[in-house]
């Protein structure tokens, strides 16, 4: 049986995780947390996108959103900024979950508003590294439909 496709689709300056604010976003890279998604749920195809631009990420929903079963969108700062990022998780098929590694409400005011929310399936966040396994749990439910 071919395996479910989801795209996760990291934003801005989470290239640097591992490096960055290790006290808010952890000591370890996302490619290490990848391999043990990627071991944890054996069912599903995850490919991983990374970028800093803007029209980047909204060039990867419109493709990833018409060819997979599903995106996982960590948008960093965009979530805050960008009505075009709003606009392509609206324009394609695939669901679109948020994901956040800090509970966004409980940092900066700045960060309560996601531009992202109300166009996205559903929304993870504050669990570390794991929103992204609490997100994937979605895509590959434990119990039998
Ligand atoms: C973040 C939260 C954003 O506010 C911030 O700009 C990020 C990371 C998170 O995963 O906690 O870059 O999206």
């Amino acid at each position: 049986m071919k395996k479910k496709r989801i795209v996760i689709v990291n934003g801005p300056n989470l290239n640097l995780l591992g490096k960055r604010e290790p006290e808010i976003y952890g000591s370890m890279t996302f490619e290490q947390y990848l391999e043990d998604l990627r071991r944890w749920f054996p069912q599903l195809d995850i490919a991983f996108f990374q970028s800093n631009a803007e029209g980047a990420l909204v060039d990867k929903i419109q493709e990833a959103g018409f060819e997979a079963a599903g995106i996982i969108l960590n948008a960093g700062a965009y979530t805050h900024t960008s009505l075009a990022l709003h606009d392509a998780i609206k324009a394609v098929p695939a669901p679109v979950i948020e994901v956040h590694i800090s509970n966004v409400h409980a940092r900066e005011e700045f960060r309560r508003h996601s531009f992202l929310s109300a166009a996205c399936r559903g929304i993870v966040v504050g669990f570390g590294f794991d929103s992204y396994r609490l997100a994937l749990h979605y895509f590959a439910p434990l119990t039998t439909e």
